[in-house]
């Protein structure tokens, strides 16, 4: 083969080779014109929150539910409320309705802990997330995204104190419980065990769920079995409400404010009340007016905003001394 032979051969597959990775080769694209759209800002107005309450057994229930729906309508928040009177299969269908009408946000105030992963997984696959207010549940964190509410045990604990406090040489108590399996009765029955001296016991601990009228006849059926004053000193009562029916029975019985030591929980009007007349020595504080902070928390959610898992209320413990003065500015 001549070279020029070669050197054309050589200058036609170097230019069918130039022109063929040209044509394999993007186009120089121009400026794209369509942008991804702006993501939108929630507000309050987009907003529609589902609050299954789980009932209004209590003065503190009361107080929480009217903090719930003033919030909603003072931001200006779409709600909607149930109330599942204490029976969890009515808080799930109530659940289970908001899913369908595909709210924005689930805020859960649970009657008890355990039994909520189905519905909860429903949730959470339909795309809506869930605060837990209030009481606690057992299912797996990543269920919900947050938790709201007091610190139950701590609570317990508080208590506790009170009667060490009073009783270093020892004594013997009741228990009045809150709700069988609800976070508040197992934090608080947990929290007083861990921190009551050990020269205290415990010698009976029955539950009025947390009712004025089922806390009557409960502590009438311990008026029966024990003598106070002899038999028992104190009694450690889950909220204020069994507090006031327990009154009732402790007053047909005989027995005079002061000659037992009780502690009580919630620290509502009825527990100033009873504060003031001298019934209750201590009224540990559990706040209900969680409303502001359940709506704030449910706004960032729909905005993909991070959120605390836990967000646990500031709480104290009142007195006798100062509950006449008090009593006027409770909000509950
Ligand atoms: O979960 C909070 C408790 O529930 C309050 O102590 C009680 O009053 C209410 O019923």
């Amino acid at each position: 083969m001549s070279k020029k032979l070669l050197f054309t051969i050589l200058v036609t597959l170097v230019l069918t080779s130039l022109m063929l990775s040209a044509c394999g080769a993007p186009a120089t694209s121009a400026p794209s014109t369509t942008q991804a759209p702006a993501k939108k800002t929630f507000t309050y107005a987009d907003m529609t929150l589902c609050y299954p309450q789980l009932g209004a057994e209590s003065d503190w229930r009361t107080a929480n539910t009217a903090s719930i729906k003033e919030t909603a309508d003072k931001v200006g928040a779409k709600l909607i409320f149930s109330d599942a009177q204490q029976k969890q299969e009515n808080q799930i269908s109530a659940i289970r309705a908001c899913i369908q009408q595909g709210v924005s946000v689930i805020a859960l105030p649970p009657v008890v802990e355990d039994g909520w992963d189905a519905v909860l997984t429903e949730a959470k696959n339909a795309g809506i997330p869930v605060i837990i207010v209030d009481r606690s549940v057992s299912a797996d964190s990543s269920l919900y995204a947050a938790h709201i509410g007091s610190d139950m045990k701590l609570e317990g604990e508080r208590a506790a104190a009170e009667f060490n406090k009073k009783f270093p040489n020892g004594a013997s108590i009741l228990e009045l419980s809150g709700t069988t399996g609800s976070g508040a009765a197992v934090g608080r029955a947990a929290g007083l065990r861990n921190k009551l001296n050990a020269n205290i016991k415990i010698i009976d601990s029955q539950t009025g769920n947390f009712t004025r009228a089922e806390a009557l006849p409960v502590m009438q059926a311990f008026l029966q079995k024990y003598k106070p004053g002899v038999d028992f000193q104190g009694i450690f009562i889950h909220n204020d409400d069994m507090g006031i029916g327990a009154i009732e029975a402790l007053k047909a019985a005989g027995v005079k404010p002061g000659d037992l030591f009780i502690v009580s929980v919630d620290g509502t009007r009825g527990g100033f009340q009873a504060m003031v007349d001298g019934w209750f020595q201590a009224d540990v504080e559990c706040n209900p007016l969680l409303g502001p902070q359940v709506f704030e928390m449910a706004l960032k959610l729909m905005n993909g905003q991070p959120v605390d898992r836990e967000t646990l209320t500031n709480e104290t413990v009142y007195y006798p001394d100062n509950a006449a003065q008090l009593l006027p500015s409770r909000k509950y």
